[in-house]
């Protein structure tokens, strides 16, 4: 059996979206993929909070991106997810072919039919290398793969980046990190979210150092910026979509972390209303990171 694979052994299901193969497992009602290490569902409802995180992201950035870009001709976006965030750069460089690339196509009809004519999606597994030649793009982007990429695969991807990326083209990586001391009941469901992708070589705690990796690449210079996301009460609206976020997260992968034997349906309950309480009643700012360098 390989190594991603977890737990009791379930019949996968095989479904042809979009004339591809996408192979999940069904864990007490969300949808989970099969084939590689990802930790988080596949689903509608996480098409929803994926689409709402970016929305937070971009209202705490104040920007879709960092990197200082010019006129973009070509711009890959690895992992897209519902391609929210690829489509929003199709809008704002018409003149630029936008990529998305993900393992599975977006997940509903809505998000096909809503392309702007300059976004293409292709679909790829990321840990098998980027199937685009050397230099194609100007700006390459990857966000939020820390529940995706085991931590010895971190720099085999971003190698790929660079390779694909043009000279005088930027590269750039957008990674969370976890909120830590917020409270015993929230340490406890971080400890099982470790756990859970520690089985698969991911690293859920990679992200203040995502930026290593631009620098082994021998890029020079490399940016980095952290950004401070407010959480609690008293930190107005973008601490109210934190907090609606880091819990969706926890409860998109209670079955799984109860299937695997981590915890109990009744525990956990228990701990998310008490972690619930904890966030809204702390102020522990959620870091992010942004990173980025320029191809020579
Ligand atoms: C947390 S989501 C982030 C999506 C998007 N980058 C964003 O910021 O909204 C992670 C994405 O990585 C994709 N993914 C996971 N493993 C992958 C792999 N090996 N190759 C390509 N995509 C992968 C998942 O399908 C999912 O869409």
């Amino acid at each position: 059996m390989p190594w991603w694979r977890l737990g009791r052994r379930r019949q996968p299901v095989v479904e042809n979206t979009s004339g591809r193969a996408v192979v999940h497992h069904i864990i007490r009602g969300r949808r989970f993929l099969a084939n590689v290490p990802y930790v988080l569902p596949k689903d509608l409802q996480e098409v929803s909070r994926l689409d709402f995180q970016h929305y937070m992201l971009r209202y705490a950035l104040r920007t879709n991106y960092v990197a200082p870009l010019e006129h973009p001709q070509a711009i890959l976006d690895v992992a897209c997810g519902t391609g929210r965030w690829a489509k929003e750069m199709a809008q704002t460089f018409p003149a630029a072919n936008v990529i998305g690339l993900d393992i599975t196509p977006h997940a509903t009809d809505e998000q096909q039919a809503a392309q702007p004519s300059n976004y293409l999606f292709v679909q790829g597994n990321v840990l098998e290398g980027l199937s685009f030649a050397d230099a194609t793009f100007d700006y390459t982007h990857m966000r939020l793969m820390m529940a995706a990429l085991p931590l010895d695969r971190w720099q085999f991807v971003v190698n790929e980046m660079v390779r694909v990326t043009r000279p005088g083209g930027w590269i750039e990586l957008v990674e969370g990190d976890l909120l830590y001391g917020v409270g015993p009941a929230f340490d406890q469901l971080n400890q099982w979210g470790i756990e859970l992708c520690k089985k698969r070589g991911i690293d859920l705690t990679i992200g203040p150092r995502v930026v290593n990796f631009l620098h082994e690449t021998g890029l020079e210079p490399v940016y980095s910026h952290r950004v401070l996301i407010p959480t609690g009460k008293h930190g107005g609206r973008l601490a109210m979509m934190a907090e609606t976020d880091y819990m969706a997260i926890f409860a998109s992968v209670r079955g799984f972390l109860v299937s695997l034997g981590l915890t109990t349906e009744a525990e956990f309950d228990r701990l998310y209303q008490q972690a619930q309480r904890e966030m809204h009643e702390g102020q522990t700012p959620w870091p992010f990171y942004v990173c980025y360098a320029q191809r020579r």
